[in-house]
């Protein structure tokens, strides 16, 4: 067998054990008590497999969606435990008889693909829905040689910056590249040139932001944190304060929302708009769509089940998507754009590998100040040392 190492996990029982402490309050989850440390005993390293020291890994919300089983109870579903985490970058350490696109020392990022269908889009992701999956949130990990992607060392990011994009960045491109192609289907180039682009607060917004505004777009980022708006005004996006609207609790607040959109538009509201979140954020993204325009998404952080009046949405001929996550090739794609175009928001600590459960905690708390990354490795290799401050 392969070597032991220190790997996260979350298990039914930790699951279980919080939701009644917090009587099935998912807000007052602890999330730092449901992610434990544990040892993990790695898989042989096959013909087609690459093993890898895990350098840093950024914190994904679906943690906080296995932990606070708020959707499904992954935990239970995969058995009664998980490893997490689906977004590394890593040092390779030993290859397979078969693998001739890795070599030991090479700087890698996963995606988190976990089984591609007929049209290369993940029928599961890994490390969650995956079945036998195992994360990366870990000291090493053995994985298939197809589901690593050099990392892209000369981008201009730095080591955190990178750690903060394998799983953010896919999705925003693909969402990007689907509600582009969605609107140009009803509207094209030939009749409007530049669009009007909407994100709500979060890594995969900005992203999709950062992409509206390379290609030239209006790009809008409404978000309750002031210090992730200040970093993309510093790209030419535009803030809008969610908070200033109560994050839409009340009808009032979207009709207020609406009237200030409006204005900033020139009255011609938003063509292509990023949703991760749902709940009170769906009809507020909805309300402010121009006529032809698209609203998107691969998140349901704030709920599952939308509502909409179909008669109005039919009559403003507004598409709703639904994404999940890139084609493996898409992600390759998506990397190619690292430092020119994705220049993530970082959180100001970066966490030590001991204290990923704390990075969690902060996450589901919304007190971070960007993406949180979790520097895995105390020594990292030399092709690193320079982007690891
Ligand atoms: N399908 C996929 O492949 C995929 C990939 C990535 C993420 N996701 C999902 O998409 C969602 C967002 O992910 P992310 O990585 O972009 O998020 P993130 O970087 O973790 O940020 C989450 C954001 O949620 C906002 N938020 C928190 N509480 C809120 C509330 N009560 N009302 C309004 N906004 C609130 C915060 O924005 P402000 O406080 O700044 O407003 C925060 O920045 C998650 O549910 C995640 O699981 C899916």
């Amino acid at each position: 067998m392969g070597n032991k190492v220190r790997a996260w996990s979350i298990t039914t029982e930790a699951v279980a054990a919080e939701r009644e402490r917090t009587g099935g309050k998912t807000a007052d989850v602890d999330v730092s008590k449901v992610i434990q440390l544990d040892d993990l005993e790695l898989r042989d390293v096959g013909p087609s497999d690459v093993r890898m020291r895990i350098l840093a890994v950024s914190a994904e919300h679906n943690i906080d969606h296995a932990a606070t089983a708020d959707t499904v109870n992954i935990a239970e579903m995969r058995g009664g435990r998980i490893y997490p985490g689906n977004s590394a970058v890593g040092e390779v350490i030993e290859t397979g008889a078969n693998v001739t696109r890795f070599k030991p020392g090479d700087v890698v990022i996963t995606h988190c693909n976990g089984e591609p269908d007929h049209y290369g889009f993940p029928l599961r992701i890994w490390a969650y829905d995956q079945p036998e999956s195992i994360g990366w949130y870990a000291e090493e990990a053995v994985v298939g040689d197809w589901q690593l992607i050099p990392a892209p060392l000369e981008s201009g990011l730095n080591l955190w910056e990178i750690a903060a994009l394998p799983l953010r960045a896919p999705t925003a491109y693909h969402m990007w590249r689907r509600a582009l192609g969605i609107y140009r289907i009803k509207v094209p180039r030939e009749r409007r040139s530049h669009l009007n682009v909407l994100g709500f607060g979060g890594g995969v917004s900005e992203l999709f932001l950062m992409l509206a505004k390379s290609e030239g777009h209006n790009a809008f980022f409404c978000s309750g944190s002031p210090e992730r708006r200040e970093a993309l005004e510093k790209m030419g996006i535009t803030g809008i304060d969610q908070r200033q609207f109560n994050r839409f609790a009340a009808r009032e607040d979207v009709s207020a929302f609406r009237k200030h959109v409006s204005s900033l538009t020139g009255g011609d509201d938003m063509h292509l708009v990023c949703d991760m979140l749902r709940g009170p954020v769906f009809p507020a993204g909805l309300a402010v769509a121009a006529r032809e325009g698209v609203n998107i998404s691969a998140g349901w952080q704030l709920s599952q089940v939308v509502e909409y009046n179909s008669t109005i949405m039919s009559v403003k001929q507004v598409t709703i998507d639904h994404t999940h996550y890139e084609t493996v090739q898409g992600c390759e794609a998506a990397t190619e754009l690292y430092g020119s175009v994705f220049r993530p928001t970082i959180h100001k600590e970066i966490y030590p590998f001991e204290e990923l459960g704390r990075a969690f905690a902060e996450m589901h708390e919304n007190t971070q100040t960007g993406i949180p990354i979790i520097r895995v490795a105390d020594q990292m290799p030399d092709s690193v040392k320079t982007l690891a401050p």
